[in-house]
């Protein structure tokens, strides 16, 4: 079948934007706190199964869906399922914009980071805790930050596909691995560094709870990038002589293998900052990475540091370009909308919307204190809650149901039989088929309804 729409140009280029799209601030500031916080080694343990049982079948079901149908979510599931269902690619696309109205935030602080470390006086402060603490209070650097962060993300995606997205990715992503390997081999070297690893690495079961297990399903979909139709959207612009299972596998692998060594990084770094790992939070990159950098003294620490936050911001924008190219695709396929006046005008919307997330953090404070759940949280908390904690899972389940029950596993099989005809039949497809089927759907469902009972009405229901 010829290729209908400008994709990527060969299967690395999809690999690269696809591993660019789920490696991001999910993987190197959310994943080691959220570990931390979540008895370690038994939250690790948990992330690998949902990784394996539910995010790989639905990463096979997500990308063939976008292949076989060649179009945006919303134009996916009208042709895969019907047009009664093209609501569910909606919400995803709304999903993806709320989730980087607040993910825009979090990548302006690291990309101020990176100035302020290489340019400014940020390391030799005396207190990383308190200046973490005021630098996101602070409007002013706030607002330009992550405005330059959503126009920088603007700019990639007009450029389209190939010239865009691709390029990004292929070549700062094997950078950033390679300082991840560094920095942590530096980590091992300070003192009780080994509490920190045994804490990550060794599973206490006592520790899991039914939070556990939901914050690990969360995170797991979180990190890959699914459940709200990024990677049918990615998965429209592959040539359909490429092989999807070798794709999602190295994409999965490589995705996990990134969270994986950030925690081998962050949790020694805890135990010998002497902080009780509990008490990690949506800061632990910002406040205890800059103390390391620190001690490397003035020239080296600006210069590794620098290069740290540096490639966290582009491994951010990787992931920012995926989150605008889903309502982007929608509005130019479906909607017949040029290309240019659907990124300023999605672009701009969506950073309006991030404008109450921004101020969540002490700038305004009932913005800042809102009680859910039995707990207070910031604004920003609340927009990851609904959209990602609860929203993708959901997501994922209606996804998995459709799949299974209108599209028909045997289409999928059809599709990914295209660039791998050792597909039918193979384990890979009868594992794939089993979980979609039966596993999928019911651990979600009971996600699902979990999180949301717990996180908005403070209610553990089993
Ligand atoms: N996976 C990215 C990260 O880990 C974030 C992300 C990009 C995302 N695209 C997504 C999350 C789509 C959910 C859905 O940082």
């Amino acid at each position: 079948m010829a290729i209908s729409r400008k994709g990527f140009s060969s299967r690395l280029g999809f690999v690269a934007a696809a591993a660019g799209s789920a490696v991001g601030l999910g993987n190197i500031w959310k994943f080691p706190y959220e570990t931390a916080q979540n008895g370690g080694g038994a939250f690790l343990l948990l992330y690998l199964i949902c990784v394996v049982l539910i995010g790989f079948p639905v990463m096979m079901g997500e990308i063939s869906l976008g292949r076989a149908t060649q179009t945006n979510p919303v134009g996916a599931y009208r042709k895969a399922a019907g047009p009664k269902w093209s609501w569910v690619g909606l919400i995803g696309v709304i999903g993806g914009m709320m989730i980087l109205s607040f993910y825009n935030v979090v990548a302006g602080w690291a990309f101020g980071y990176f100035i302020e470390i290489s340019f400014g006086s940020l390391l030799s402060e005396p207190d990383h805790g308190a200046f973490f603490g005021a630098y996101v209070a602070n409007i002013t650097d706030n607002l330009i930050f992550s405005m330059v962060f959503m126009v920088l993300t603007a700019v990639v995606v007009l450029r389209g596909i190939q010239g865009g997205i691709e390029s990004a990715s292929k070549l700062l992503m094997p950078l950033l691995f390679l300082i991840l390997i560094g920095l942590i081999i530096y980590a091992l070297t300070l003192p009780n560094a080994m509490a920190g690893i045994s804490y990550y690495l060794l599973p206490d079961f006592s520790k899991i709870q039914l939070s556990t297990i939901n914050s690990a399903m969360g995170q797991a979909f979180f990190s890959l990038s699914l459940g709200m139709g990024a990677l049918i959207t990615y998965g429209s612009y592959i040539p359909k002589d490429d092989n999807v299972t070798a794709s999602a596998s190295i994409v999965t692998l490589a995705d996990t293998a990134v969270a994986f060594l950030a925690g081998l990084l962050m949790l020694p770094l805890v135990f010998s900052s002497g902080e009780p790992p509990e008490a990690s939070g949506p800061g632990l990159v910002f406040t205890i990475l800059p103390g390391i950098f620190h001690a490397m003294g003035p020239l080296v620490g600006r210069i590794v540091g620098g290069a740290f936050f540096l490639l966290l911001s582009v491994a951010a924008l990787t992931s920012t370009i995926s989150l605008l190219e889903v309502p982007v695709s929608y509005l130019v396929d479906d909607r017949k909308v040029g290309r240019k006046p659907a990124v300023i005008g999605i672009a701009s919307i969506i950073f309006i919307i991030g404008l109450p997330s921004m101020l969540s953090f002490g700038a305004v404070d009932w913005l800042s204190d809102i009680t859910y759940g039995g707990a207070s949280h910031s604004f920003l908390d609340l927009i990851n809650d609904v959209f990602s904690e609860v929203g993708l899972p959901l997501g994922g389940l209606i996804m998995s149901l459709l799949i299974v029950h209108r599209w028909g596993t045997n289409r999928m099989r059809e599709e990914l039989t295209n660039g791998n005809p050792a597909y039918p039949g193979s384990r890979v497809e009868r594992f794939v088929r089993f979980t979609l089927t039966y596993i999928s759907p019911v651990l979600l469902g009971f996600i699902f309804i979990s999180n949301l009972m717990e996180k908005f009405f403070g209610i553990s229901v089993f």
